[in-house]
């Protein structure tokens, strides 16, 4: 089994990932980001939706909302997620490997470095091809990441997250010529420790661009955040956004025109 399809992984560390605290945190940022401006009704794929952290926003903004995710106790804590703010999401257990729903979405979204899970850089593109036919034509995929000229700031050093009743401390550690990041977590809560080691791959700016032209996106744009500001050494995120060509204007023929 690969790390990513370890439901006890998700649960055990939920608490690191999907603090209330981030919760409130992205409400706001939904709220005030120029990349969620949505307009009423706009249908919306949340790939890899977790526990709905975007996915309640985005659906109280009037966003017609699906949440997809491979792990079931994720999808159940999105639905009581979505059940406590009164809010309608369809949530689907699907693999964004395989996940297509065609033309359905005016907009997709792969948020929290939930994207570059698979070994494969094959496998990554697919699932960028994948959002590509899920969306209509002239619909946007966005792509949220840490960015890798951003995790050199900061590789190498250990980081501990307190929580109410435990700690947890990260590890990084660059791979294979730096196309790759482990990550190795050990939380510690009272006598017990639990370790983990999650494996990703790790895209600068404009490997991710390549990849979204590759997938056959256009108008390919470049964020260091939810604001909208460029991507650079202080940048927060790496954010890469694409539009799935619109398609050309169709010729109006006259009927008995003889098709010249
Ligand atoms: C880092 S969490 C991010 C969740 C959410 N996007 C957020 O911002 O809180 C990654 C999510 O990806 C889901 N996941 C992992 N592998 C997946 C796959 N192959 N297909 C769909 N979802 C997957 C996990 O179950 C988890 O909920």
């Amino acid at each position: 089994m690969h790390w990513y399809e370890d439901d006890d992984f998700w649960v055990d560390f939920a608490d690191v990932m999907f603090s209330d605290r981030r919760r409130a945190e992205i409400a706001r940022l939904v709220g005030g980001s120029p990349l969620f401006d949505h307009p009423p009704g706009t249908r919306v794929l949340d790939l890899a939706c977790g526990p709905a952290l975007y996915a309640v926003p985005l659906a109280r903004a009037g966003c017609r909302v699906t949440g997809v995710d491979l792990s079931a106790p994720m999808l159940e804590r999105a639905r009581a997620a979505c059940d406590a703010a009164g809010v309608d999401v369809r949530l689907v257990r699907g693999d964004m490997l395989t996940h297509v729903e065609p033309e359905r979405y005016d907009e997709a979204i792969n948020v929290f470095t939930s994207f570059g899970y698979f070994d494969h850089r094959e496998d990554n593109l697919t699932v960028l091809r994948n959002a590509w036919a899920s969306l209509r034509p002239g619909g946007r995929m966005l792509v949220d990441v840490m960015g890798k000229e951003v995790v050199a700031g900061w590789i190498g050093r250990p980081q501990v997250v307190e929580l109410p009743d435990a700690y947890v401390i990260q590890r990084d550690t660059v791979l294979d010529e730096w196309t790759r990041l482990r990550t190795d977590w050990t939380m510690v809560r009272g006598e017990h420790a639990r370790e983990v080691s999650i494996t990703s791959h790790l895209y600068g700016a404009s490997e991710l661009r390549a990849l979204f032209d590759e997938a056959g996106f256009v108008d390919v744009e470049v964020y260091g955040d939810f604001d909208c500001s460029p991507y650079g050494q202080r940048a927060r995120r790496l954010i890469v956004r694409g539009t799935r060509p619109p398609n050309p204007p169709t010729r109006a023929v006259t009927e008995g025109a003889g098709g010249a």
